[in-house]
């Protein structure tokens, strides 16, 4: 049997989180991956020595301290920039998080470009992230949102997509891989005739940045959002990839220290790229600290990464079909290869909040409810699902543990109902 040592040879003793906590004598198991992953020691270790060694102020103090703070924090964004393949580190934003990311493409870009009865194409697979702050663009500028359905093997429906993307479509905004569904969406075939049509595109690839390589150029894309903490990064830091001749034009998102370049009485001149939409001190830290996140993925490889994941997604897969009444939502393996490293299932008659109350009390963790998709959950017409998400980290082992007690679980769930 594969071992995550010999695959990928990564040391699961860099996850101190996965390797020190218990419950009930045993190693808790975590498959939350996909909300948030876990911090590798270089991680952990690379904020201490920010805060110990060089905390500073960035672009500002003439000393050494901010100095080195500000090489750590440009060669962060510069690695991110690499790692999306972009053309210059000037179209990297930093923002908090990918819904961040989000907000600011829709303040800065839809309210200044959209016009009343524009349309802006999205999937009813969306995270709320990539929902209401559309909404909220919609609601201002007088546009209409669109939503592209799911087809019965729960991908996106691509007819559907086709029908509803018109010249009227002024932006298609959806996520690579569903946090829910785990699809993966064919994104240049969809950018592909969204420019057809003179639409712009913006891809939410939080959920596929960890997990696959991607290259925004070679994609076609407009936009692209990503989240620190689902690439082995720190909280509080996420970005936004545009192209440089779209974040010249528009608008910047907030307004004070860092993004100006002339402040007078009445009005103010804005500074160049990137920081033109970093007003502020920015997560410095958490920033330098992705960075570390990043350099550990690579350092594993994402061909690896996706080539283990594949295995292992089909392994829980497989384990999960023999139980019995368990449905899963979204695509097999087997019909979209590419699919993310989780499931999301339901068992009829049984919550699924109940199932992951009763797992952790036995010391694994997995998610239930809605996972920030209500639409999708009403589209397809169930409240609440479980979800095991993984990542590189997640072994056999685990797998099996998890199997065993879910079996457990719902056995003592049926006998109690
Ligand atoms: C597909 C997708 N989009 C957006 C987000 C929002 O990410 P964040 O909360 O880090 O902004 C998530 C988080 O789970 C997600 O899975």
């Amino acid at each position: 049997m594969e071992t995550i040592q010999n695959l990928l040879k990564i040391d699961k003793k860099d996850f101190p989180l996965l390797e020190n906590n218990f419950k009930n004598d045993n190693k808790i198991i975590y498959l939350d991956h996909a909300a948030t992953t876990q911090k590798p020691i270089q991680v952990l270790k690379k904020l201490e020595e920010y805060y110990s060694n060089f905390n500073a102020n960035v672009h500002r103090g003439a000393h050494q301290l901010s100095a080195k703070a500000t090489e750590e924090f440009e060669n962060a964004r510069s690695l991110i920039s690499k790692y999306v393949n972009a053309n210059s580190t000037k179209e990297i934003i930093f923002t908090r998080n990918a819904t961040e990311a989000i907000n600011l493409a829709a303040r800065s870009w839809g309210e200044f470009t959209l016009k009343e009865n524009d349309e802006i194409l999205l999937s009813i697979m969306e995270h709320h992230s990539n929902i209401v702050p559309w909404q909220m663009v919609a609601a201002k500028n007088k546009c209409k949102l669109k939503f592209i359905g799911i087809d019965q093997n729960g991908r996106l429906d691509i007819d559907d997509f086709k029908s509803k993307l018109t010249t009227k479509t002024k932006l298609v905004s959806f996520l690579h891989i569903s946090n829910t569904l785990g699809c993966c969406n064919p994104v240049k075939e969809i950018t592909k005739l969204a420019k057809q049509m003179g639409s712009l595109v913006l891809l939410d690839a939080c959920q596929s940045l960890a997990h696959q390589k991607l290259d925004v150029r070679d994609l076609g894309i407009d936009f692209l959002a990503g989240s620190g903490h689902k690439l082995c990064g720190p909280t509080g830091i996420g970005f936004l990839w545009s192209k440089k001749e779209i974040l010249e034009e528009i608008p910047p998102f907030f307004g004070g220290g860092e993004m100006i370049q002339d402040v007078f009485e009445e009005t103010s001149t804005w500074a160049e790229l990137p920081h033109k939409f970093e007003a502020g001190t920015p997560a410095i830290a958490e920033a330098i600290g992705l960075a570390e996140g990043i350099k550990y993925i690579n350092n594993i490889g994402l061909d690896k990464i996706k080539k283990y994941e594949n295995h292992i997604t089909q392994y829980l897969f497989e384990q999960l079909n023999q139980i019995k009444d368990i449905e899963i939502i979204g695509p097999t393996p087997k019909i979209d290869p590419n699919r993310a490293s989780l499931a999301t299932f339901y068992i009829k008659g049984i919550h699924s909040n109940d199932i992951a109350e009763i797992l952790d009390s036995k010391g694994v963790c997995i998610r239930s409810g809605h996972h920030c998709c209500q639409p999708l959950h009403r589209y397809i017409g169930i409240n609440s699902t479980a979800r095991v998400s993984m990542n590189f980290t997640t072994t056999k082992e685990e797998i099996n543990i998890f199997i065993n007690k879910l079996k457990e679980t719902i056995s003592f769930l049926r006998i109690n109902s």
